[in-house]
């Protein structure tokens, strides 16, 4: 009923008194649809001036463009955190033909994504991250060609990666991370080669990286961390030179990492995390001179830490952590200086600690535990004033802990157990008085902790 009395509201406003459904104009087919669907939300009151007494085109979330006669027609429905909770199946698709943006992200929209959803073929970008829908991909989201935008990420989405996606050949961003996507990355995505942003994170998505990745040359962004992913890195990456930012950690990819990495001269952010990485490093890694981060951490790489890191003049955090390292610390780490944190735990390290560190003045975190480091804590540490977290523990390191140690005002945590050092502490050791953790058991102190 209630809807029966809105339209005829809405019909006796117009312009022409004797109106009927064959000559209505299209903006009232479309504030009509509009309508039909608010009246089915069960949050109607966030829409009040969604009503029939005013054009659609004054509705809140609601843009009209005007062709050459000045007759409206509605191309934009966006209508993001607004706390609307209803389905999109009560939307008529078929009643929006000039749709090009329709946003509802953050909302309530449950239920599944409806197949008429392909009625909107002039639709450019669409929204509906951050929802609670249900339900699968419809593969009928393929024929929305002129597409540049596609976020569905943050909802209770299953099934796998329709085929179809393949004929969305205008995507620059596609984000579907998060809705529990099974299945394999489908080798359609080397048609979608204008893609900048491609994010799969946080799904359950198995498989190998497909080879035809390396079509999608206009890639910024990939995230496909946290899935299943098996396979290899492939060599094909060398074409994705505008990658910036790599994301592969929480997977179980295997192999080396390709020397063709060198070719990404623009990567910033390089993690793989959490893999099942093997072999060295490569040295071409010195052509990575914008990377910013670098987190090797949990693999099973081996070898040494190249020297060429020292050209990576920009890195801010570096882990290479529960590795199988067994190289010394390369002194051209001094290089170095907007390290910030700087992440060693956990491998075979030899040598001594470089007296080099020194120069990492921004450092704030440096765990080098389980490792076999030898001679003595250099001097040099003490210039590290941003300090916040030293951890030393399980190494062989012998001597004095140096003086200069007292000058980390900003430490927190200095972790020295089972080590072979020896000796009194400094006195003021705890004088920047932040000093919440300090770890000397198994070595050979004498005197009193200053504490
Ligand atoms: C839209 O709103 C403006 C004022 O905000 C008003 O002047 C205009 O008449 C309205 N148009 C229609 C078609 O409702
Ligand atoms: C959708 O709208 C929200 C604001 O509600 C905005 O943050 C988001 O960027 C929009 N989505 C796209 C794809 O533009
Ligand atoms: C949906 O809109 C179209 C076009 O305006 C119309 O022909 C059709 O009858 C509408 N369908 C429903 C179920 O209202
Ligand atoms: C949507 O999902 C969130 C989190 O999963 C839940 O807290 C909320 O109650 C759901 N809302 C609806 C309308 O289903
Ligand atoms: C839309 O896509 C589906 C499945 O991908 C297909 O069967 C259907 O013919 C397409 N419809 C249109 C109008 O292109
Ligand atoms: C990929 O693009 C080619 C060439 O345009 C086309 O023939 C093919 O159907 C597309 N593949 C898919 C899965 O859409
Ligand atoms: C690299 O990109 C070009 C297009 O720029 C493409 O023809 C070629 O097949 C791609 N190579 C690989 C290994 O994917
Ligand atoms: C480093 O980058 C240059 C392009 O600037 C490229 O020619 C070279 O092959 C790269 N080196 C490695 C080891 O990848
Ligand atoms: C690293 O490990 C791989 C595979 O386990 C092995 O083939 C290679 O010889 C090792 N390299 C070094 C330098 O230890
Ligand atoms: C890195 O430091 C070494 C000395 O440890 C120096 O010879 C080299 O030129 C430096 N490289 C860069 C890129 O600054
Ligand atoms: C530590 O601080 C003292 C002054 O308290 C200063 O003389 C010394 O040079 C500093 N050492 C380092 C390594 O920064
Ligand atoms: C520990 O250091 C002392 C010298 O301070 C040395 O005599 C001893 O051999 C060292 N022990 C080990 C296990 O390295």
């Amino acid at each position: 009923m209630a809807v029966l009395s809105l339209l005829v509201l809405f019909f006796s406003n117009l312009c022409f008194p004797v109106l009927n459904v064959a000559t209505a104009s299209n903006i009232e087919f479309q504030g009509r649809a509009l309508l039909q669907w608010k009246m089915a939300l069960k949050t109607q009151e966030l829409l009040d001036t969604w009503t029939s007494k005013t054009s659609p085109c004054n509705w809140t979330g609601i843009t009209c463009r005007y062709n050459g006669h000045r007759m409206p027609t509605i191309t934009r429905v966006q209508l993001g955190q607004l706390g609307l909770e209803g389905e999109l199946e009560t939307l008529n698709f078929s009643a929006l033909p000039s749709l090009r943006v329709l946003n509802l992200s953050n909302n309530h929209v449950h239920g599944s994504i409806p197949t008429c959803i392909s009625a909107l073929s002039k639709l450019t970008i669409l929204d509906l991250s951050a929802n609670n829908l249900t339900g699968i991909i419809p593969s009928e989201l393929g024929n929305l060609t002129r597409l540049k935008t596609l976020w569905l990420f943050e909802n209770q989405i299953s099934g796998s990666i329709p085929l179809s996606f393949g004929k969305l050949k205008n995507l620059n961003s596609l984000d579907i991370s998060a809705i529990s996507l099974v299945g394999s990355i489908p080798l359609v995505f080397g048609n979608l080669t204008k893609l900048n942003v491609l994010y799969l994170w946080g799904n359950d998505l198995d498989g190998s990286i497909p080879c035809d990745i390396g079509n999608l040359v206009n890639l910024r962004d990939f995230e496909i961390s946290d899935n299943q992913i098996t396979g290899h890195i492939p060599h094909s990456i060398r074409n994705l030179t505008k990658l910036e930012t790599f994301y592969l950690s929480g997977n179980n990819i295997k192999g080396s990492i390709p020397g063709e990495v060198g070719n990404l001269m623009n990567l910033r952010d390089f993690n793989i995390y959490d893999n099942q990485m093997t072999c060295p490093i490569p040295d071409c890694i010195r052509n990575l001179t914008k990377l910013e981060s670098l987190h090797l951490g949990k693999n099973n790489i081996n070898g040494s830490i190249p020297s060429e890191i020292g050209n990576l003049l920009n890195l801010r955090d570096f882990g290479l952590y529960e590795n199988q390292i067994t190289s010394s610390i390369p002194p051209r780490i001094g290089n170095l200086t907007k390290l910030e944190s700087f992440y060693l735990g956990n491998n075979n390290i030899n040598g001594f600690i470089p007296s080099e560190i020194g120069n990492l003045v921004n450092l704030k975190y440096f765990g080098l535990y389980k490792n076999q480091i030898t001679g003595s804590i250099p001097p040099s540490l003490g210039s590290l004033k941003c300090l916040i977290y030293l951890n030393l523990d399980n190494n062989h390191l012998s001597g004095i802990l140096p003086i200069e140690i007292s000058n980390l005002t900003n430490l927190m945590y200095l972790q020295l157990s089972y080590n072979n050092l020896s000796d009194n502490l400094p006195p003021d050791l705890a004088k920047g008085g932040l000093l919440q953790y300090l770890g000397l058991s198994y070595n050979n102190f004498q005197g009193p902790i200053p504490l």
